[in-house]
């Protein structure tokens, strides 16, 4: 777990934490030093926003960036600074330890944070869910089929999507705390999903279904596009981890040598995602 903290000065701290908010959603913990404000973001390796996006978010008002090993405590300042994510008014990521939502009218997913990357506070996770949402609402429940789970980390994807009804859902992921993650996760959530390990660049294509979900970076979309799935392809692929730049290369890649066609896109601050459909 990583602390990254932004000193500001104090008078240009409103501005700064708004920007800031935009790149970590889930919220910060603002420490009061006076003439400055520090703003901290706790995270996996990997789901912390970048060092220069943090200098640019943080403008002219910026003191100093830092990065620190979270130490002892880190379990409760997480706790303390971890808030439940709402996905287009209807799906709610939670960790264990809040309370559900009252009226219990939203779908919940409960993610234990820490273990993997996805704890839905990063944009290229919650595109994939407002896409996946969006999907749900055009699929009548009942042809909702098989969806895998490309690089699965948390299993929050797949969780969500065995949540609205697919059915079975499977993930992979080369790493193995993703694979233990996922399999906790679905436990948690009362669902099943079958988690295996595969590692998409030394072992070449993953297992396919009708739906994919694909929250992985730029290089590995790209090999995923130009080299398939073994088994079942799909028919639906959503895409995400993706800078806005790069989402032009990517659809035309799916286009090209899987005749998936984008659908939809989505935006949330640099990032952009897709929805992709064999035409
Ligand atoms: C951006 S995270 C997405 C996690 C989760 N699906 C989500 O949407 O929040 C990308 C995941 O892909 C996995 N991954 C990276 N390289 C991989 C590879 N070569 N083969 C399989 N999985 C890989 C990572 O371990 C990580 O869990």
């Amino acid at each position: 777990m990583l602390r990254l903290a932004v000193r500001v000065r104090r008078e240009d701290a409103e501005l700064a934490l708004a920007e800031l908010l935009a790149l970590a959603p889930a919220g910060v913990e603002e420490t009061d030093l006076g003439d400055r404000v520090e703003y901290a973001i706790y995270g996996a390796p990997g789901e912390l926003p970048s060092l220069p996006d943090l200098r640019a978010a943080a403008g002219d008002a910026l003191v100093d960036v830092s990065t620190s090993e979270v130490a002892d405590d880190w379990a409760q300042r997480w706790r303390d600074f971890h808030r439940p994510i709402a996905i287009g008014g209807r799906l709610r990521v939670r960790a264990p330890w809040h309370a559900p939502a009252p009226g219990g009218e939203s779908l919940e997913v409960v993610i234990d944070p820490g273990q993997a990357f996805g704890t839905g506070a990063h944009h290229t996770t919650r595109l994939c869910l407002e896409l996946l949402l969006e999907l749900a609402d055009g699929t009548p429940p009942g042809s909702r089929g098989a969806a895998m789970d490309a690089g699965c980390g948390s299993g929050v994807l797949a969780i969500a999507a065995a949540k609205l009804g697919w059915a079975p859902v499977a993930g992979f992921d080369h790493e193995r705390a993703s694979i233990a993650a996922t399999r906790d996760n679905a436990l948690a959530n009362g669902v099943e999903v079958a988690a295996t390990r595969h590692d998409l660049v030394h072992e070449g294509p993953g297992p396919g279904a009708p739906l994919v979900l694909a929250n992985l970076l730029r290089p590995l979309l790209l090999r995923v596009a130009r080299d398939g799935f073994t088994g079942a392809q799909p028919d639906v692929l959503i895409a995400s981890g993706l800078l806005a730049h790069e989402a032009d290369e990517v659809a035309a890649a799916f286009a090209e040598h899987r005749g998936l066609r984008e659908a939809a896109r989505r935006h949330g601050a640099e990032w952009a995602a897709l929805l992709l459909r064999r035409a």
